[in-house]
């Protein structure tokens, strides 16, 4: 049997995979430090699904960009963090995965390139292959609070003939990095001297964990500087990854032609399920509540990871960076050792999983990932016993 080689991605279990799974057949009990699922952590609304049973979703009626009432209440949302957005300029998807991959089969043909933020989502170099898109990256810069390298940015443009488009991870993940206003205007510039368009990836958004700085973009849904997608979704606005509801804003300066090809992708797989369509409206009204429990609750395990590090004194070899928002928090831990085997280490003697930055692209070494969503108590136990061994002191 023939495959395709864009679905030929390594498989082999890595060493974290193979330490987690021996750690398991020991009966060992980890506090997973990873976690960012919210219907786990004891965060979403466990009663949102009921919203599902509205018998007007009995009746099929399907609507290429999804039907009015559930695009309404998209561009009301917008509205409500100070955009003005028509709804007819919304389309929906099933997650923000398929956005990312509808996006590349409008801009791309086979072999053109996207630039990525470095470091980023994990899951972006599968959703480009599978598009058969290359993605060239562009670095944050760490010393700069991730500051775009656009002297970097812009040779890679040079360099690479083929790049239809930018990818802005608004904040970013995991670095929680809003961009800032003057970056945005010269992206938008750059974009229109080459033709290129912005793909802004807006999932963490509303996870600011205080009021932004005035030179932070809050959202790029006003954006009018060049041609302009903004993605977000239900799995990370109403902590509902299980009701499967995406969508892409077509900003000001998308034209008319790219819309109408992009309904013509969307109605190529009318992916997005009748329910939840028609409950929308009803899930955007808990949304407010929900959220602020996961910025309480991020707000929280900061504070816990913070007083760790504090209580270890000022000769501390470890630091949590600054961050503006979103669920992750990313240490630095002494370059003594791999970040592998500060991970495995971290299993074996601190009983928490945590993720090494290189799994999000991060080039410096001696960084770790944590998640802020887990459950507060076993947060901040576990959190303090790897705070200890990272600091090489006894537990
Ligand atoms: C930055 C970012 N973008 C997109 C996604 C995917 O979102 P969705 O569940 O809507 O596909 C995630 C999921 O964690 C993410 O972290």
């Amino acid at each position: 049997m023939r495959l395709s080689r864009r679905t030929a991605f390594e498989r082999e279990p890595n060493e974290l995979s193979v330490s987690l799974a021996r750690a398991a057949l020991a009966g060992r009990e980890l506090v997973d430090l990873t976690e960012t699922n919210p219907t786990r952590a004891g965060l979403a609304d466990a009663t949102l699904h009921e919203l599902l049973a509205d018998p007007r979703a009995a009746t099929y009626a399907p609507e290429p960009c999804g039907t009015i009432d559930a695009r309404r209440a998209v561009a009301r949302y917008y509205q409500a963090r100070g955009a003005v957005v028509d709804e007819q300029r919304i389309v929906l998807s099933a997650s923000t995965s398929e956005s990312y991959s509808w996006l590349f089969k409008l801009l791309c043909d086979p072999g053109d390139a996207v630039l990525v933020p470095a470091p980023s989502y994990p899951l972006l170099p599968y959703l480009a292959e599978l598009s058969s898109v290359r993605l060239a990256p562009y670095p944050l810069v760490r010393a700069e609070h991730w500051r775009i390298d656009l002297a970097e940015l812009e040779r890679t443009l040079d360099r690479e003939p083929r790049v239809r488009a930018i990818v802005l991870v608004h904040p970013g993940n995991p670095t929680g990095s809003f961009t800032r206003r003057d970056e945005a205007a010269r992206l938008g510039e750059l974009c229109c001297e080459r033709a290129l368009t912005l793909v802004v990836d807006e999932v963490f958004a509303d996870y600011a964990h205080g009021p932004l700085a005035p030179d932070r973009l809050p959202t790029f849904a006003s954006f009018t500087g060049a041609p302009c997608f903004v993605m977000s979704g239900l799995s990370k606005v109403a902590l509902a990854p299980h009701l499967k509801l995406g969508w892409i804003l077509c900003a000001d300066e998308v034209s008319e032609e790219a819309r109408a090809r992009l309904e013509l992708v969307a109605d190529s797989f009318l992916s997005v399920a009748t329910p939840v369509q028609v409950a929308l409206p009803d899930i955007f009204e808990r949304t407010e509540g929900l959220q602020a429990r996961v910025r309480a609750r991020v707000a929280e395990n900061l504070g816990a990871l913070d007083r760790a590090l504090a209580a270890v004194g000022a000769a501390c070899p470890v630091r949590r960076l600054a961050v503006d928002g979103g669920w992750y928090a990313l240490v630095e831990v002494p370059r003594t050792r791999s970040d592998d085997a500060w991970v495995l280490r971290t299993i074996d003697e601190a009983s928490a999983i945590v993720h090494p930055g290189y799994f999000f692209d991060v080039a410096e070494r001696g960084t770790l990932v944590v998640s802020l969503l887990p459950e507060p108590r076993g947060f901040a136990l576990a959190v303090a016993r790897a705070v200890r061994l990272w600091c090489e002191l006894p537990g």
